[in-house]
């Protein structure tokens, strides 16, 4: 089949190191290289994370092209992740696409990482058609670095209702979870225990951010003393209650992030609804999610699991649809570890 617009996207913004192809929109590849490195260290350490880029990018890339039946000299343009994130690790990805753009000739684009994992909601299947939201819409970015409430007026025309004043809803799940014992990151294993167990166990307060605001640094606390009051009392409070406790902590996360967005909606009288980012992975989301869905009438998006934590298939479409709109600058531009929406 011949194609008319075939993007590589590269995403090594923190600790996945991800390349993807993209063709008219249609994803052909995304293949992402975990770094299992981290978990002994309890948190991703920046230093290994862009020495361990360094090793799987190449491999990584060649993967994606291969698998999607494409040699690089078919490819119109490469989209890498400016940023936000790690800066050792940006500069990995944005030097291979830098380096590989210039030996093709060909365009680079600049992605910010959190416009990917919204516009991963526009990224289409083979032989397959998908419903997409419609603009406006609001979207719910919750993954380790960010709690934001969007709204998306196009698809590079989006507003920051609001966000976290502290720690993120995945920093939350991360935190907790070593609290608790389990390996890093925690947001798996929490959502894997909640399953488990009781909800209601353990009554966990829930902070007073006015408006939109999000605020998880309160909840920490509070579960760190939790656990230390039990531990007191029984030296294995932890072990006995762990499947309780996760679902505890994870219930109080959920009811934080469903009561923004319920009051967002309300707001702004927009229904359709959208997540995005790795914590948009979590089953109790997602179930809590569909079931407010009901209630309120929203139309509602979640995204496949492969697009909930980080992948180059978000970046390469958007490269695609920046690309498509010319909506772009020409050559290099160097990664920003902070770097706003
Ligand atoms: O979007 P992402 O892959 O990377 C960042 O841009 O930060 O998000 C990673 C975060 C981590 O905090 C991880 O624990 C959390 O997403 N996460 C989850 C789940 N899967 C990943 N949190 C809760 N439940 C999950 N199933
Ligand atoms: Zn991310």
């Amino acid at each position: 089949m011949a194609y008319r617009t075939i993007i590589l996207g590269i995403e090594s913004s923190c600790d996945d190191t991800s390349a993807a192809v993209i063709a008219d929109g249609v994803k052909l590849s995304n293949v992402t290289a975990n770094q299992s490195i981290h978990e002994q260290y309890g948190g991703v350490v920046p230093e290994l994370a862009g020495r361990a880029h360094q090793k799987n990018i190449l491999p990584v890339v060649d993967v994606a092209l291969k698998e999607a039946g494409i040699t690089p000299n078919q490819l119109t343009a490469i989209g890498y992740t400016r940023g936000p994130g790690l800066m050792g690790s940006l500069l990995v990805g944005g030097c291979f696409a830098h380096g590989l753009s210039l030996g093709l000739n060909i365009p680079l684009i600049e992605v910010n990482h959190m416009q990917g994992h919204v516009l991963a909601h526009f990224i289409r299947e083979k032989d397959t058609s998908s419903n997409v939201p419609q603009f406006p819409f609001l979207c719910l970015t919750v993954s380790g670095g960010h709690t934001q409430i969007l709204k998306v007026n196009s698809h590079f025309d989006m507003e920051v209702l609001g966000e976290t004043q502290d720690d993120a809803a995945g920093e939350a799940f991360d935190k907790g979870a070593k609290i608790i014992g389990l390996p890093y990151p925690g947001g798996p294993h929490i959502d894997r225990l909640a399953a488990k167990g009781n909800p209601q166990a353990f009554d966990l307060p829930m902070s007073k951010m006015p408006g939109l605001t999000f605020s998880f640094s309160g909840l920490k606390t509070a579960f760190l003393y939790l656990t230390q009051k039990g531990e007191k009392a029984n030296p294995n409070f932890i072990e006995e209650n762990q499947a309780d406790l996760a679902a505890s902590l994870q219930a109080a996360i959920l009811k934080m992030l469903l009561a923004k967005l319920k009051r967002a909606s309300k707001e702004t009288r927009i229904s359709t609804i959208a997540i995005a980012g790795g914590v948009s992975a979590n089953r109790g989301l997602r179930q809590a999610l569909e079931q407010q869905a009901q209630k309120s009438s929203w139309e509602l998006f979640i995204p496949s699991f492969e697009y909930c934590t980080d992948n180059a298939a978000m970046i390469a479409m958007t490269a695609y649809l920046k690309y498509e709109s010319g909506d772009f600058k020409k050559g290099y531009l160097p990664p920003l570890a902070r770097l706003k929406l």
